[in-house]
C-alpha cells in the first residue's frame, strides 16, 4: 500500500472534487496536508472534520503568487517543512472558440491553470531542497491529448501543465525533487457546473448527476471519480515512486484508448466503414484468415 506516513502536503483546489478526495487519500496514508482553497467554509470544514493537527486550511487564490508562498509558508510551520505540492486548483476556464477568441478569457484562463503550476512550483523548491527532495503533482487532463474534452484555452494550458512538468523534473532532479503530471479523464465533479457559471451548490448537485449518469463515456463502464485521481497521486508523491519523475499519468477510464479493432463486428468502427466492408462481411474474412 501507498505510505504518506510522516509526508507533509500543500494541495491546492482542495475543498471539492478531486482535491477533496486527495486530502482524504493522503490523510488516509499518514500524511499532513496544508489544504488551499478559495471556498472558506468548505476549507474549514475539513479543519474540523480532520482536525488542525492533521489538516490546515488556508484561504488561497492560486493566481495570487504570494498567497501560493503563503499556504507553502504555513505547511512549513505547522508541519516543519513540505514534502509534496499538488497543483490542482481549477475552473473551466475561457469557453471562447479559436473564431471567437477573447484575450482576456485567455490571460485570466493561463493565470489560473498555468501560471500557478509554475508559480508553485518555483516556490516550493527551497522548501523542497531543505528536506532534501520533494514530490510536485499537476492536474493536467485528457484535454492536453485529444480534442473535444475542453475548450481551446483550457486544453491549451492543461497542454503546457504536462509539458511544464518535464521540463521542471529535468532541471530539478538534481535536488531529488519529482515532478509529474497526472491527466484525469471524465470526472464527476462540480467543475462542469461552476465552470457553466452555476452557483456551486447546483454545480455541487450537479456532480453527483454526472456521478450516476456518466458511466457509458468510460470504456471501463463507470464514471471516473476523485479517488481515482487522489490514488494515483498519492503513488507518485509517495517513497513508492521515487525512480518516477516527468511522466504524463492518463487515468480516464480508457476514454483515450479508442474504440476496439474494427475487424471486431461489435466494433462498427470507421476504418470498416472506409473500407466499404460491412459487418458481415469482415466476420467472414475474419473467419477465412482465421482457417487459414
Ligand atoms: N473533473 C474532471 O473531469 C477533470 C478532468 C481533467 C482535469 N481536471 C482538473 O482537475 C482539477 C480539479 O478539478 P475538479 O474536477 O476537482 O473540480 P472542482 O470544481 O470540484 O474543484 C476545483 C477546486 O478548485 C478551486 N479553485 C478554483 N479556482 C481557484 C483559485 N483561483 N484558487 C484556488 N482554488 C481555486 C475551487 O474552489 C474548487 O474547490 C482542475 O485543475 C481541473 O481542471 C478535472
Amino acid at each position: 500500500m501507498t505510505d504518506l506516513t510522516d509526508k507533509t502536503a500543500v494541495i491546492t483546489g482542495a475543498a471539492s472534487g478531486i482535491g477533496l478526495a486527495a486530502v482524504e487519500k493522503f490523510v488516509e496514508k499518514g500524511a499532513r496536508i496544508v489544504a488551499a482553497d478559495i471556498q472558506d467554509d468548505k476549507g474549514k470544514a475539513l479543519e474540523t472534520r480532520f482536525g488542525k493537527d492533521t489538516v490546515r486550511y488556508v484561504h488561497c487564490d492560486v493566481m495570487e503568487t504570494d498567497q501560493i508562498a503563503a499556504a507553502l509558508q504555513t505547511c512549513v510551520d505547522a508541519f516543519g517543512g513540505l514534502d509534496i505540492l499538488w497543483n490542482n486548483a481549477g475552473h473551466g476556464g475561457s469557453p471562447a472558440s479559436v473564431e471567437e477568441f477573447d484575450p482576456d478569457g485567455w490571460d485570466m484562463t493561463m493565470n489560473l491553470l498555468l501560471k500557478s503550476v509554475f508559480a508553485g512550483t518555483h516556490l516550493a523548491i527551497p522548501h523542497m531542497k531543505a528536506r532534501g527532495g520533494g514530490a510536485v503533482v499537476n492536474t493536467s487532463s485528457i484535454s492536453a491529448v485529444c480534442a473535444g474534452y475542453a475548450p481551446v484555452t483550457y486544453s491549451v494550458a492543461k497542454k503546457g501543465v504536462a509539458h511544464f512538468s518535464k521540463l521542471a523534473a529535468a532541471e530539478l532532479a538534481k535536488y531529488q525533487i519529482r515532478v509529474n503530471a497526472i491527466l484525469p479523464g471524465f470526472i464527476a465533479t462540480s467543475i462542469f457546473g461552476a465552470s457553466l457559471g452555476l452557483p456551486r451548490e447546483q454545480a455541487d448537485q450537479m456532480a453527483e448527476m454526472l456521478a450516476q449518469n456518466g458511466g457509458k463515456i468510460q470504456p471501463i463502464g463507470r464514471v471516473g471519480a476523485g479517488n481515482d485521481i487522489a490514488e494515483m497521486a498519492a503513488f507518485l508523491a509517495s517513497d513508492a515512486g521515487a525512480f518516477i519523475t516527468g511522466g504524463e499519468f492518463v487515468v480516464d477510464g480508457g476514454i483515450t484508448v479508442g474504440p476496439p479493432h474494427s475487424w471486431n463486428e461489435e466494433a462498427a468502427g470507421p476504418i470498416l466503414d472506409a473500407l466499404g466492408i460491412t459487418p458481415e462481411q469482415a466476420e467472414q474474412m475474419a473467419e477465412a484468415l482465421k482457417q487459414g
